[in-house]
């Protein structure tokens, strides 16, 4: 595997089933595990909010035992001084074994990456890609479906600035027979760059529609997404376009009994709490499995084997 994952492309497929096979031994049996990280340390550094990601990666150090250290906003970094990703990434390398970086600039990661003499992983770069949500998505969907392959997957909401839709479609399209269903008022459509360098390029089947309705009974699996206001150069687009879907109980019972709903959280209004009792939202154990497969991607990075 490569030293530094910055795009959910830094993983090849059968690197992808790996991590996954990990991810389910470190789930079967943690106490294997729970020694792997003694005396490693990993950094977070978010300059952009995060309640999952950063505590999700604190959680997989700390049970992996190892120790974590960071921040969690660039108000309390040296960021506000002026300080560049790249002298903050040459810094933490001389404290931590490995860094998570969330950035609101797509590309500081990358950046990071070429500066640091550790392990960094992209924890989520602008509107770019967030590829340890893509891992997520894909353990959760492996770990309950059973297979990442002959599905019909469709993508609601913000599909235009939703980093964590752009890492799971170029995932998702190294599997055989899975199509695409975009489903996003016209002015949150994918960006031209995954339609056309990806989608049409690759000649895989995707259709884009406004509706929810009238594609919900084809779907093996639903991906909503938040409208990000913090993505939104103007209020008034945010407000016009902030409950454009909003997935309830009605809706669902149009939806196969055996339809998954997925969504990368946090959720504002786009799934009405009434949808969390029903068995096929699974964005709740979603996060669990976000855990274990950034334990698996920690002892990779590490180089770290547990017999
Ligand atoms: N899914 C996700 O990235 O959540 P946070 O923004 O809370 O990390």
């Amino acid at each position: 595997m490569k030293k530094s994952i910055i795009s959910p492309m830094d993983i090849t497929v059968d690197e992808l089933g790996a991590l996954m096979d990990l991810a389910d031994d470190i789930m079967k049996y943690p106490e294997k595990y729970a020694h792997a990280c003694d005396g490693r340390i990993l950094a977070t550094l978010f300059f952009e909010p995060s309640t999952r990601t950063r505590l999700s990666f604190e959680a997989a150090m700390l049970r992996l035992g190892g120790k974590t250290m960071g921040f969690a906003s660039a108000d309390s970094s040296s960021a506000t001084k002026g300080e560049t990703v790249a002298d903050t990434v040459r810094v933490i390398s001389s404290f931590a074994d490995i860094c998570a970086m969330r950035h609101p600039k797509e590309g500081a990661p990358a950046v990071a990456a070429a500066h640091a003499t550790i392990p960094v992983i992209n924890a989520g770069d602008g509107g770019h890609h967030h590829p340890t949500q893509t891992l997520t998505d894909l353990f959760t969907i492996r770990s309950l479906k059973g297979r990442l392959d002959h599905m019909t997957v469709g993508f609601c909401g913000d599909l235009k600035f939703g980093r964590t839709v752009h890492s799971l479609i170029r995932a998702l399209v190294n599997y055989t027979d899975v199509r695409f269903v975009f489903i996003s008022p016209r002015e949150l459509t994918i960006p031209d760059y995954i339609r056309n360098d990806i989608l049409i390029r690759e000649n895989i089947p995707f259709e884009e529609v406004s509706r929810l309705e009238d594609v919900l009974p084809r779907l093996d699996l639903l991906y909503m997404t938040r409208v990000q206001r913090e993505r939104f150069f103007n209020e008034e687009d945010y407000m016009r376009l902030k409950d454009s879907y909003i997935l309830d109980k009605k809706k669902m019972s149009l939806a196969r009994e055996d339809m998954m709903v997925l969504h990368p959280l946090p959720r504002v209004n786009e799934i009405a709490t009434e949808v969390d009792s029903d068995p096929r939202a699974v964005y709740f154990e979603q996060v669990r499995y976000g855990m274990y497969i950034r334990m698996a991607l920690i002892l990779t990075l590490l180089e770290i084997k547990v017999d």
